[in-house]
């Protein structure tokens, strides 16, 4: 490739999902710079236990739907690179722009960025070798630089550029809300695709009323928002939240049916089946959420069985979901909007509350308790006296 003296800049990130903020950015540095190349780069998205982030090629189809949209795709300096997910590994910056380097030897090439990136851009990865091969070009958010301001050398795009947080987007899709910042074509293509757990969504109303649905956003809505603090990702608790009460609605004779063949003997099946055959729900439930909407992670499975009954030793994403059915938005009793408040204060506290509220309500309502209730009420005990 020949050298050009016209600038190339790349922009790197996930793009899950694309969203106006990046658009803004991209479009001012368009203008400003008038570059040879613009690279939109998405990085390669590593997969955590048992569940999938989005891949590259529903991430390039996004963003292809954003630049058409905006009226970028068909200038011929904008292009979408699969360098970063071609290597299928996490790919340090200097990697990128050494890339990028060798294809435009002689041009004078641009990292873009986020305010955000730039405050604490000098602890990524052998940053200055980074700006040995480019420059920063930065878009800042109102306010910026402020005292915190960054303390390497860049460029700054003129104008302000609000951030988005594509975190924060996500979380808000996987509840199924439509928020502002992303583009009409991408929130059509997450609905067409069945993204962010769409497919998944639409799936859950057919098995369960809607009120019950509500009921199910409203849990994944509080245990979203929980998530951060406990280090749980806002994806497992937004799938779990969703798909905890999908089999509350089949008959008794179906949730006998539904219930797992086998499972360990403390979970009682069978008399649960005769006693209260209503708390299979959760049991089923897990089952079901496997079967037709094809949820399988072992955590959301666990935390869709322990919901009702709870149990000693159950994992954080178990515990979440726990306190989030009892606790969230449109549950009509005193405890919850303290619990709900508690919990994020104190997450334990809010835990054995529920438990204890569960349970005081089981024992004024007569009948058989469960036995993991009780033995989880127990240990809670033992707990409390040990520390
Ligand atoms: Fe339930
Ligand atoms: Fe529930």
């Amino acid at each position: 490739m020949t050298a050009d003296a016209r600038p190339v800049i790349i922009y790197g990130g996930s793009f899950d999902p694309p969203h106006r903020g990046h658009l803004a950015l991209a479009r001012a540095a368009l203008r400003q710079l008038r570059p040879a190349a613009f690279y939109f780069v998405p990085a390669f998205q590593a997969p955590f236990k048992d569940f999938q982030p989005l891949p590259f090629s529903e991430r390039r189809g996004m963003l292809a739907a954003a630049l058409a949209e905006a009226g970028l795709a068909s200038r011929p300096e904008v292009k979408i690179s699969s360098f970063e997910a071609g290597l299928k590994r996490v790919v340090y910056t200097y990697e990128t722009v050494a890339h990028f380097r060798r294809l435009h030897p002689g041009a004078p090439l641009y990292f873009l960025m986020g305010s955000d990136c730039l405050a604490d851009f000098r602890r990524w990865r052998r940053w200055r070798l980074v700006l040995r091969q480019a420059r920063l070009l930065a878009g800042l958010r109102p306010g910026y630089p402020g005292r915190a301001a960054a303390e390497v050398p860049y460029t700054a795009l003129k104008g302000r550029f609000p951030e988005a947080a594509s975190s924060d987007l996500r979380g808000s899709l996987f509840l199924g809300e439509e928020p502002a910042q992303l583009p009409g074509a991408v929130l059509a293509r997450i609905k067409s695709r069945g993204l962010y757990f769409s497919r998944e969504r639409a799936l859950l109303r057919r098995m369960i009323n809607p009120r019950r649905y509500q009921h199910s956003i409203e849990t994944a809505r509080l245990a979203v928002s929980l998530a951060g603090g406990l280090g749980i990702p806002a994806q497992k608790a937004a799938a779990a939240g969703l798909v905890h009460d999908c089999a509350r609605d089949l008959a008794p004779a179906a949730l006998r049916r539904g219930a797992p063949r086998s499972a360990p003997l403390e979970h009682r099946l069978a008399e649960m089946g005769r006693e209260a055959p209503l708390l299979l729900h959760a049991w089923t439930g897990a089952e079901l959420a496997a079967r037709k909407l094809g949820i399988k992670d072992p955590e959301i499975a666990e935390a869709v069985r322990l919901h009702a009954t709870g149990a000693p030793g159950m994992g954080p994403l178990a515990k979440l979901i726990y306190v989030s059915d009892l606790a969230c938005r449109g549950r009509n009793f005193a405890e919850a909007g303290l619990i709900r408040a508690l919990a994020y204060e104190d997450f334990e506290a809010a835990f054995r509350a529920v438990n204890y509220v569960k349970l005081t309500h089981a024992f004024s309502g007569g009948g058989w308790v469960h036995p993991l209730s009780v033995a989880l009420w127990n240990i809670l005990q033992e707990k409390k006296r040990g520390s």
